[in-house]
């Protein structure tokens, strides 16, 4: 067994069962399922289901919400590309609402002005583990009649008024890429309550089977009807998203070290609090609209603003004491070189961004923001993190 502080017995002996199994149900999916039913009931949600990432969790979600040729999604620039191309993928256009200048996540003032008679769906990001202004997104959402894809990517056990991110609009989805708090390697989920839509979903993840359920991705349900020559096993569209079993025994086994994962991210973002309580130039992430708003910190976000000093000069300083390193914001999607191809793709169906795409808060802090890492496996290691950020400041005050 290797020495990963992310991985222990509980993933081998579960990867273990699988391959012990002879991979005899290798597209039944006893482990999907053991996953899916463990994350649905910790997330306190009726439903889940496996994918391989969290960008086809996404696309499937919108899809299955009905997100056709034409409609709009609303969601924000400051987000990985899988969002904007989730919705592409939909033959619907993207349209990017700004963001708040504090909290750095999608503005529900700006969310209204953006709806139009297309509008089909709001996607909101719990960026960077914090989770968005929720109550206000839903009203707006009722108030238009709108779906609701939560990307919850980052975020887990993240809290907005004391309930989970991902557990107010009609889907939340989150993936288990390996920077995130759990992860699969590659791979994702999606929670809901709604058994249509879960099957819906469920069927779009695996070639539209006729077999699938909400609760099950068990293709072969009966064997003599399976083996007939004119069963027809396909009643809907669907694409090949599911997650390998050996991925959702990880998965499994790092759901229940989940709290783990989550508190340790969440010790190490408390200690850069403390270095950075007293500068004026290094301004984190606004938590919290109020007390019931927990942040799981994916990542410790700042707003570099240093009048003399350099994003690059920081970083480079910040390096060279032994910092983990600090990562910029995506470029905004909008911003993104394939911007001119998906102008042109969506010319060839006729479609247009017609509207003014800019948004303002999001092109100022972009450049400003720089994100510390949380994933520390040790207290000696956050110790040393937190000590390079003190040298770091105290150097360029
Ligand atoms: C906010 C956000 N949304 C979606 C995704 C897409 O997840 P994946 O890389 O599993 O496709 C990511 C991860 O990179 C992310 O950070």
């Amino acid at each position: 067994m290797g020495d990963s502080w992310r991985f222990d017995e509980r993933e081998y002996n579960y990867i273990k069962e699988v391959l012990d199994s002879g991979f005899a149900s290798g597209t039944s999916g006893s482990m999907n399922t053991r996953l899916e039913t463990a994350f649905a009931e910790r997330f306190n949600r009726a439903y889940a289901v496996t994918f391989n990432s969290g960008t086809t969790s996404l696309h499937a979600s919108l899809w299955a919400l009905g997100v056709g040729y034409g409609d709009e999604v609303i969601t924000t620039p400051l987000t990985v590309i899988s969002c904007m191309n989730a919705i592409l993928a939909c033959n619907a256009i993207p349209v990017f609402a700004d963001i708040d200048p504090d909290t750095f996540l999608i503005d529900p003032e700006s969310i209204r002005k953006r709806i139009t008679r297309k509008t089909k769906a709001i996607m909101p990001v719990h960026l960077y583990g914090q989770v968005c202004d929720m109550k206000r997104i839903m009203e707006i959402a009722k108030e238009y009649n709108l779906g609701v894809v939560e990307d919850c990517a980052q975020c887990y056990l993240g809290t907005h008024n004391g309930r989970y991110g991902g557990t107010f609009g009609d889907v939340g989805s989150w993936s288990f890429e390996n920077s995130k708090h759990m992860t699969t390697g590659d791979g994702g989920i999606i929670a809901c309550d709604d058994e249509e839509l879960a099957t819906r979903i469920r069927k779009l993840s695996c070639q539209g089977f006729r077999n699938v359920t909400a609760q099950s991705g068990k293709v072969r349900v009966d064997k003599k009807l399976f083996q007939n020559p004119s069963y027809k096993r396909h009643d809907s569209y669907g694409f090949m998203y599911r997650l390998p079993e050996v991925a959702a025994a990880m998965g499994l086994a790092q759901l229940e070290k989940l709290e783990y994962f989550v508190l340790m991210r969440m010790a190490m973002a408390y200690r850069y609090h403390v270095v950075l309580r007293d500068c004026e130039w290094l301004i984190p992430q606004r938590h919290s609209y109020g007390k019931d708003d927990v942040h799981s910190y994916y990542t410790f976000a700042v707003k570099f603003l240093h009048p003399d000093v350099s994003w690059v000069e920081f970083r480079n300083k910040y390096v060279s004491l032994g910092g983990d390193g600090i990562y910029a914001a995506w470029t905004l999607c909008y911003k993104e070189d394939s911007m001119t191809g998906v102008q042109n793709m969506l010319g060839r169906m006729n479609l247009y961004i017609d509207y003014d795409i800019s948004c303002f808060n999001a092109e100022q802090i972009q450049p400003q923001l720089m994100q510390f890492t949380t994933n520390q496996g040790s207290f000696s290691e956050m110790d040393k993190q937190q000590d390079c950020l003190d040298k770091t400041v105290r150097y360029f005050t």
